[in-house]
């Protein structure tokens, strides 16, 4: 039998706010990396959302992160998802799915990316157990509140969320 053997997908995205970037993301990015060679971090500017941090500060975030990494590429995007992958030659998006009450939002999203643009797959990863209840408001909610973030996020957050919030 033969078979029609495809070249790798090169470049797989990540899409999300990442505001601010947790160790749940971080986790999908490195199962990310073993599976496609290039992953492109692609951070939504939406001018309706608001965020604590700006899209330049996300993006030094992610960069400072993921330094040694060369597989790894950050940029902004806004507008469609499927366009920006479009212009950046990348047809795989990889989305986690954290629990059976993300299911149905990504499932829709996917089903909306395939129906915008056919040749876009969406990859699901499943995250490591004690980042399934993880959400970057709640990182937010609770360091406001004087909570402490041991293993929910790098020290490059920590650090921000610190000037934000707790500096005089
Ligand atoms: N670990 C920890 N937290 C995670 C996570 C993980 N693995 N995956 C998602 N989250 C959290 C995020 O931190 C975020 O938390 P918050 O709501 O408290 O801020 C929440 O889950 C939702 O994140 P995400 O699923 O990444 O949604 P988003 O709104 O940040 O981004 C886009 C969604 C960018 C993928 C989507 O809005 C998009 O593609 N927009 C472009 C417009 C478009 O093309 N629309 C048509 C497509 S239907």
């Amino acid at each position: 039998m033969m078979i029609n053997r495809k070249p790798v997908e090169k470049r797989a995205i990540y899409p999300g706010s990442f505001d601010p970037i947790t160790n749940g993301h971080i986790d999908i990015i490195l199962r990310g990396e073993k599976l496609f060679p290039r992953i492109l971090i692609a951070v939504l500017e939406n001018p309706k959302k608001e965020t604590l941090f700006t899209t330049s500060e996300r993006i030094e975030m992610i960069r400072e992160i993921f330094k040694g990494h060369s597989g790894v590429e950050v940029k902004a995007f806004h507008g469609l998802l499927v366009e920006f992958a479009r212009k950046n030659h990348a047809r795989i998006v990889i989305r986690g799915l954290r629990v059976v009450s993300d299911f149905e939002y990504e499932f829709q999203m996917a089903l909306m990316n395939k129906n915008l643009n056919s040749q876009i797959e969406t990859f699901f990863v499943m995250p490591s157990a004690k980042y399934a209840f993880l959400s970057s408001s709640l990182v937010k909610e609770a360091y406001a509140l004087g909570g402490r973030l041991d293993d929910l996020v790098p020290d490059v957050v920590e650090k921000r969320l610190y000037e934000k919030f707790r500096k005089t």
